[in-house]
C-alpha cells in the first residue's frame, strides 16, 4: 500500500493525488483522499488511481491519501483507506497489519462505535476520537492510540478543522518531505520527489506532526532532531528503493514479505494457526488427496509443500504441472482438495485445471498475492499470501511467501485431521516464525554472492541439485538463472546426476547444491563430490557451523529445519540476479517472458 499527504500553502487535493500517481506501483486495487476544511471531504473507492475523482475543494490545503494493495478484506469501496471515525472528524490511512485488531475491534463495538469497513484499520480513527472526545489534541491522540497497536504499521490522520498531519511508523516506512511551499509525508519519496529532495525517514516509534509552519519529530514524549537528507535518485531508482532493479529490492523486501504473510496467522504456544478458512464439518479427517496445480516458480513452491503435507498432515499430496492437469479417475472428488497456487491469480493454465476440477466435482482452493483476481472468484476459498505487489517478471518474494503461507495450511490441515501433535506443530510455528530473520542473515552475505558470480559467469552451464525440499529449490534456482541471464541453467534431483547428467559436467558447470537441514545434506554431499571429481566448481548451501570442507563456496543458512532450504534460495535469487546484472540483461522484464501469462 501507499500512503501520502500534505499540508502547506497550495491545494492539496491535486499534490494528493498526483502522489497517489507516482505510488501506484505500491498497489492499485483501490484509493482514496480525504481533505481538510471545516469538515472532512473524503472520496475513495475501488479500483485504480486513475478512476479516483479528486473532490474538488480547492481552498483545502491539508490531505492525506491512500492506494491500497489489499490483505485484510477485498477491495471494495468500504475497505478503501481512509478510514473515518463515527463522528465524521477524523481521517486515517494505514500501510501493515494490527495484529491485535478484533480484539480492539470488540471493545470498540461494546463501547457503541459502529463499523462499516471490514479493515483492521477502522479500529484506528475510532480509537483517535476517543481520545480526542478526552480532550487531547491530535498528536496526544495518536502517541496514546499506538499504546494499543500491535503489528507492524505507518499510519497519517487528519482531523476536521486543523490544517495538520500527524503520523507515525512501526516496521513500516514513512518518510518526511520538505518542501518550501508544503511539508509531505508518504511510504516512499516517489510520492512527492518532483516537489522535493529534501527528506528525513522516520524511525520506529516517531511520532511527527506536520503544519504549515514546519515539522516536528517527537519520540517518547520529547522532541528529537531527525536529519534532513537530499535525494539524488530519480523517480525511476526511487520507485525501486534505490536499487537498480525491482528484482534486486524484492528480493530484498522479502523478510517483511514473509513478516507480512505470517502475521497474526501463527499462535506458536499453542501450535495452532489461523486461516480464516471454513472447510466443511469433517471435511479434512475423511481428505485421501490434496492436488496441487501451478505454473513455473508457483509448481515448485507447490512441490515443497506437497512435501511439508506428506511429512506434517500424513494426507497424500500431488503436485500437476497446470497445462497437464486432469482429474483422472479412481478418486473421489469430495475426498479431493485441489490448490491452485499462483501468485497473480490470471495464469490461464491454472484457471483450465481448476475449472475442470470443479467441473468433476472436488473442491477448490486457490492461494495466490491478488484479491479480487479471477481464481479468487472460481475457487470454494481462497487464502492470500500477503506479499505485496511484485513488479519483476522472474517471481522471488512470492516463492517464499507462497511456502511460507503453504506451510501454515499445511499445520491447519495437520492439526485438523488430528496429524499433527501440538509439541510438533511448535517446532514448525517456531522455525518458520523465524524464517524472516534466517533470510535477512542471507541477504547480508550479498558479497559473498556477488564474488562467486564474478568468478562463475563465463561458465558454459550452470546445474543446481537438491533432493527432498533441496530438490524443487534447485529447480527454481535454475529457473531463476535462466530466465534473466539466457545462460542454460538446469536442477535435477542430485541422485539423477549420476544416471545422466554427469556426462554434461566439466570445469565449466559450476554445480549449486542445498546441503541443509531437510535436504538429506549428506548424501547431496556425495552427488556433489561426484561432480567435483569430474573438476566441476562446487557451490554449497550449508547449515551454519557444519564443516564444509573441499567446497569451493560454502554459504551457510541459519537452522531453521525444513525450511533452511527455502533460505537456501535467497543465494540462488541473488547468484542468478548477478550473473544477469553482470551480463547487464533486462532483468525486470527478460526477453520472451510475462508476468501472467493468460493464454493456454
Ligand atoms: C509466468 C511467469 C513466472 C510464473 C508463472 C506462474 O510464466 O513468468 O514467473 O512463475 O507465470 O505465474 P502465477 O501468477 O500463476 O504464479
Amino acid at each position: 500500500c501507499g500512503i501520502v499527504g500534505s499540508v502547506g500553502t497550495e491545494s492539496a487535493g491535486p499534490i494528493v493525488y498526483s502522489g497517489l500517481e507516482n505510488l501506484d506501483y505500491r498497489g492499485y486495487d483501490s484509493a482514496g483522499i480525504a481533505l481538510v476544511g471545516r469538515e472532512l471531504t473524503v472520496a475513495k473507492q475501488a479500483g485504480e488511481v486513475s478512476e479516483l475523482r479528486v473532490p474538488d475543494v480547492s481552498d483545502a490545503t491539508c490531505g492525506i491519501g491512500h492506494t491500497r494493495w489489499s490483505t485484510h478484506g477485498p477491495p471494495t469501496d468500504a475497505n478503501a483507506h481512509p478510514h473515518i471515525s463515527q463522528n465524521g472528524t477524523v481521517a486515517v490511512v494505514h500501510n501493515g497489519i494490527i495484529e491485535n485488531y478484533e480484539s480492539l475491534k470488540a471493545r470498540l463495538l461494546k463501547a457503541g462505535y459502529e463499523f462499516s469497513s471490514d479493515t483492521d484499520t477502522e479500529v484506528i480513527p475510532h480509537l483517535l476520537e476517543r481520545e480526542l472526545d478526552d480532550g487531547h489534541d491530535l498528536l496526544a491522540a495518536l502517541e496514546r492510540v499506538v499504546d494499543f497497536l500491535e503489528g507492524s504499521y505507518a499510519i497519517a490522520a487528519v482531523r476536521a478543522g486543523s490544517d495538520r498531519i500527524v503520523a507515525t511508523r512501526h516496521e513500516s516506512p514513512l518518510v518526511v518531505g520538505h518542501g518550501d511551499e508544503a511539508a509531505f509525508i508518504a511510504s516512499d519519496v516517489t510520492a512527492f520527489l518532483d516537489r522535493t529532495r529534501d527528506v528525513t525517514y522516520l524511525e520506529d516509534g516517531d511520532i511527527v506532526s506536520l503544519e504549515d509552519n514546519g515539522v516536528s519529530v517527537y519520540h517518547d514524549g520529547e522532541r528529537v532532531n531527525r536529519a534532513i537528507e537530499t535525494v539524488d535518485w530519480d523517480a525511476d531508482a526511487a520507485e525501486k528503493g534505490g536499487y537498480e532493479h525491482y528484482m534486486r529490492k524484492e528480493i530484498h523486501e522479502q523478510p517483511s514479505a514473509l513478516r507480512q504473510t505470517l502475521s497474526s496467522r501463527l499462535d506458536v504456544d499453542r501450535g495452532e494457526v489461523d486461516l480464516d478458512l471454513d472447510f466443511p464439518q469433517g471435511y479434512l479427517e475423511s481428505l485421501e488427496e490434496i492436488q496441487f496445480v501451478a505454473c513455473g516458480t508457483s509448481y515448485y513452491a507447490s512441490q515443497y509443500t506437497a512435501q511439508l503435507l506428506e511429512e506434517f498432515a500424513d494426507v497424500r499430496a500431488t503436485v500437476t504441472i497446470a497445462s497437464e492437469y486432469e482429474f483422472e479417475g479412481g478418486r473421489d472428488p469430495w475426498r479431493t482438495l485441489v490448490v491452485a497456487v499462483t501468485q497473480s491469480g490470471e495464469t490461464a493454465d491454472t484457471l483450465g485445471a481448476i475449472r475442470r476440477a470443479a467441473g468433476a466435482g472436488a473442491r477448490t482452493l486457490a492461494v495466490t498475492n491478488t484479491l479480487g483476481s479471477t481464481v479468487t472468484r472460481e475457487t470454494n476459498d481462497t487464502l492470500f499470501i500477503r506479499a505485496g505487489p511484485e513488479i519483476g517478471v522472474a517471481a522471488t518474494k512470492t516463492f517464499a511467501s507462497q511456502v511460507a503461507t503453504l506451510a501454515l495450511l499445511t499445520v491447519a490441515i495437520g492439526r485438523g485431521r488430528g496429524a499433527l501433535s501440538t509439541a510438533d506443530a511448535r517446532d514448525v510455528l517456531e522455525d518458520l516464525r523465524a524464517l524472516p530473520g534466517a533470510v535477512q542473515q542471507v541477504l547480508d552475505e550479498e558479497e559473498q554472492v556477488l564474488a562467486a558470480a564474478r568468478e562463475y559467469q563465463d561458465s558454459d552451464a550452470f546445474f543446481f541439485v537438491g533432493r527432498r525440499f533441496g530438490y524443487p529449490v534447485a529447480l527454481e534456482g535454475a529457473l531463476k538463472l535462466k530466465e534473466i541471464s539466457y545462460d542454460h541453467a538446469e536442477g535435477f534431483a542430485a541422485g539423477e546426476l549420476k544416471h545422466g547428467p554427469l556426462a554434461l559436467v566439466s570445469d565449466q558447470t559450476p554445480v549449486l547444491a542445498v546441503l541443509t537441514t531437510g535436504a538429506d545434506g549428506d548424501e547431496t554431499r556425495n552427488n556433489l563430490t561426484e561432480a567435483q571429481t569430474r573438476r566441476a566448481p562446487a557451490i554449497g548451501v550449508v547449515t551454519a557451523g557444519i564443516r564444509t570442507k573441499s567446497l569451493d563456496w560454502a554459504l551457510e543458512v541459519p537452522a531453521v529445519g525444513v525450511f533452511e532450504p527455502l533460505v537456501a534460495n535467497v543465494y540462488f535469487q541473488m547468484f542468478a540476479y548477478h550473473i544477469a546484472n553482470l551480463k547487464e540483461r533486462s532483468i525486470d522484464k527478460p526477453r520472451n517472458l510475462a508476468k501472467s501469462v493468460t493464454v493456454e
